[in-house]
């Protein structure tokens, strides 16, 4: 009955209640154009819990930070799974894969466990090296073959080179060596493929926050074909053509072929799920890293000299004979400036939520005192709160590139609120449960990236002084956001 008249009755013991103006939509629209001024606002009018219906849910928002670890400890209430599995079907188009519903026994979230992290992110990490270099030298030779500048989009080119290189560590080469007949011209061909499974996978991705609200992808056709063109490319019958898959790609193939009542297609789109994970983050997170880095001289410098130091100490020398670089994980792992400079440019792009459904009626105890939650409502942390708090971070909509490095120059750790020192206070990766699997091989490739670059080209912004871009609202919640135009660079290979 609440859905027929539109909102629900504060009852006592629970956290105050904005039921917004719309019936059924509530809050919805307020918080979906600009979410960190709507709950800054109702932070300010009722504290640090409070309700939103939005859109048909109810939303509890914690936004005191030292009340985060009540979403961990309280865990028997409360379900992670059934809104990433549902949501997961309702975007990518494959069934069910909760294991109670009968499709599949997987268990999702430790095959990504075990094939991301571990022995298994060696592999990745020299596949990745490998590949970046594959792609920024040679596959995008033609662009740089006289010692001219190139001049791009920053946005297109960390997505060119991010897509290619990710798309060919995870799901390998074609080969076709016993017709080993023109090499370059496979390497066309290859590429041609890859990019245009970029193509549908940008297609696609621009409809994604549509589809997490619900709506159909019937609505969305050219978006609709994308991902069945993704799908497509990603058939275990194609996949198998291919050569180098990754452990989580191989892994996932048996497991779908063994465990699962998927059909062919469906299997493809597990697939395109992981394909989604994988980019959909980590190309605007490269981007604002790379950007922010070019916007800062200090902190180029203070990059460079780490990564030229790393080089020697690893006795690799850089050269444009087709010998490339390798550095393995420990010597990426010896990095602590770009470890920060990577933190700070996620710390300022990242706007993702970490939601929990409660599975029954229960009372949520906080720090100081305790709310009563009614079954299927909803209990998020948005820590975009946190990352723009300035009482945590001084002057937080600055860079500073040692923002996380402390006076020893390590990882620092120590962040403030109150006088108390926080457990929570970065969080672009989820936390707890439900945390990213990726997130190591996410930090690493974005290293490796950069690394690469400066060791390889001369690189700039065209105008040094073009302003920052706007932080894209529309997939707020779902993790990095898109910068809302792109940025002009150029580049060049350095005389080595
Ligand atoms: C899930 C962030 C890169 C694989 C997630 C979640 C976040 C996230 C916030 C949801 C956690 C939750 O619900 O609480 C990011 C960011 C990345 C990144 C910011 C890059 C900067 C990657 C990469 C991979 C990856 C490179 C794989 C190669 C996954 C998978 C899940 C996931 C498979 C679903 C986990 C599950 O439900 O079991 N990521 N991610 N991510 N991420 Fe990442």
């Amino acid at each position: 009955s609440w859905f027929l008249l539109g909102r629900r009755r504060r009852r006592q013991g629970e956290p105050p209640l904005e039921n917004g103006f719309l019936p059924y939509l509530g809050c919805a629209l307020k918080f979906g154009a600009n979410p960190l001024a709507f709950l800054k606002e109702k932070q300010k009018k009722h504290g640090h819990i409070f309700t939103c219906h939005v859109a048909g849910k109810y939303i509890h928002f914690l936004t005191d930070p030292f009340s985060y670890h009540a979403l961990m400890r309280q865990g028997k209430h409360l379900d992670w799974k059934k809104f990433h599995f549902a949501t997961s079907a309702k975007a990518f188009g494959h069934g069910s894969i909760d294991p109670a519903e009968g499709n599949t026994t997987e268990n999702f979230h430790q095959t990504f466990i075990r094939t991301l992290q571990g022995n298994a992110l060696d592999a990745l990490i020299e596949a990745m090296m490998e590949n970046l270099q594959y792609v920024m030298l040679q596959s995008r030779a033609p662009k740089l073959q006289s010692n001219t500048w190139v001049t791009e989009g920053l946005y297109t080119f960390c997505c060119q080179v991010m897509f290619e290189s990710g798309f060919l560590t995870l799901f390998g080469k074609e080969f076709n060596s016993n017709n080993d007949k023109n090499l370059s011209s496979k390497q066309e061909t290859e590429r041609a493929h890859i990019l245009n499974a970029l193509e549908n996978f940008k297609e696609f991705d621009k409809i994604f926050p549509a589809l997490v609200a619900g709506l159909p992808i019937h609505l969305f056709k050219s978006a609709h074909s994308a991902r069945e063109k993704l799908g497509e490319a990603l058939l275990h019958k194609n996949l198998l053509k291919r050569d180098n898959l990754s452990e989580l790609v191989t892994l996932r193939m048996f497991l779908n072929d063994t465990l699962s009542t998927f059909d062919d297609m469906e299997k493809a789109k597990t697939h395109v799920a992981v394909l989604w994970a994988s980019q959909a983050n980590t190309i605007p997170a490269t981007f604002w890293t790379l950007f922010y880095l070019l916007k800062s001289p200090e902190a180029t410098k203070a990059a460079t000299k780490e990564v030229q130091s790393v080089l020697e100490s690893a006795e690799e020398s850089i050269s444009l004979d087709g010998k490339h670089i390798s550095l393995n994980r420990k010597q990426l792992d010896n990095m602590p400036i770009l470890d920060s400079i990577i933190k700070e440019a996620m710390r300022l792009s990242s706007a993702s939520m970490t939601f929990r459904v409660a599975k029954e009626d229960f009372t949520l105890h906080l720090e100081n005192d305790f709310y009563n939650i009614r079954k299927d409502d909803v209990v998020a942390l948005y820590p975009q709160l946190l990352h723009f708090d300035p009482e945590i971070y001084a002057d937080p909509l600055t860079f500073k590139y040692d923002r996380f490095l402390n006076e020893k120059g390590e990882e620092k750790t120590d962040f403030y609120r109150n006088g108390r020192k926080l457990k929570h206070y970065y969080m672009p990766f989820g936390t707890g449960i439900a945390k990213c699997p990726g997130r190591l091989f996410a930090v690493h490739e974005i290293k490796q990236f950069l690394a690469l670059i400066f060791s390889y080209f001369e690189i700039e912004l065209v105008d040094s002084n073009v302003k920052c871009p706007s932080l894209d609202q529309s997939r707020a919640g779902l993790g990095i956001l898109q910068p809302s135009n792109d940025i002009d660079f150029r580049y060049r290979l350095k005389c080595l």
